[in-house]
């Protein structure tokens, strides 16, 4: 298999890595300033969110603790079923913390709606999500969502930490697959 230059791949170059980091650094802003006084618990969707919330909680200034849960969604390549199943869970009991949920990208927002309320379930004083992207054109659920850094188009991304088939996670900028690597 081709273990050539990764970003190489890229066709358009949607967030460069100082956009992103600008962002974060704007959404960190507002959530010190909303949990000012309070606990505060990110916790990160494995494995897309692994990026953002390294980022995102070396942005806040104040103590914050990290914890992380691993879901799968059934259904396979591009496509959600909103069937989900916990392949691990939170080391932390929640119970009366306030929690913060941190992902890559809502596409159509069932994985992250199961698991608020799965999360709820379990008595968090409070329950947030923060979320690097956001694809409004395919909402199927209604999920509310305190920070969110862009709003973007119905296509498929990658990079920082968004994959296509396990690739490109590890790229700095977020932007879309040249045609050649689906083929
Ligand atoms: P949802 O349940 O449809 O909101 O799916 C969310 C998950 O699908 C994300 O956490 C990603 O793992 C994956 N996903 C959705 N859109 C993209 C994309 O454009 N690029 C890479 N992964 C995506
Ligand atoms: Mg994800």
């Amino acid at each position: 298999m081709d273990q050539g230059h990764v970003a190489n791949d890229l066709v358009d170059i949607l967030f460069t890595e100082a956009q992103i980091q600008a962002r974060l650094q704007e959404m960190a802003d507002q959530i010190a300033a909303d949990y000012a006084g309070q606990d505060l618990l990110m916790v990160g969707v494995l494995r897309g969110a692994v990026m953002v919330m390294a980022d995102l909680a070396r942005s806040l200034p104040r103590h914050v603790e990290m914890d992380w849960m691993a879901v799968s969604s059934y259904g396979s390549g591009t496509k959600s079923s909103g069937v989900v199943r916990i392949l691990k869970d939170l080391d932390t009991d929640i119970s009366n913390r306030h929690v913060l949920v941190v992902d890559e990208i809502i596409d159509t927002g069932l994985t992250l709606s199961w698991l608020i309320s799965n999360l709820a379930s379990r008595k968090p004083a409070s329950v947030q999500i923060a979320t690097l992207l956001r694809k409004p054109e395919a909402a199927q659920m209604d999920v509310p969502v305190k920070y969110v850094g862009w709003d973007i188009p119905n296509e498929f991304v990658v990079g920082y930490g968004l994959d296509y088939q396990e690739r490109y996670r590890n790229l700095r900028d977020i932007g879309t697959l040249a045609p050649h690597v689906y083929s």
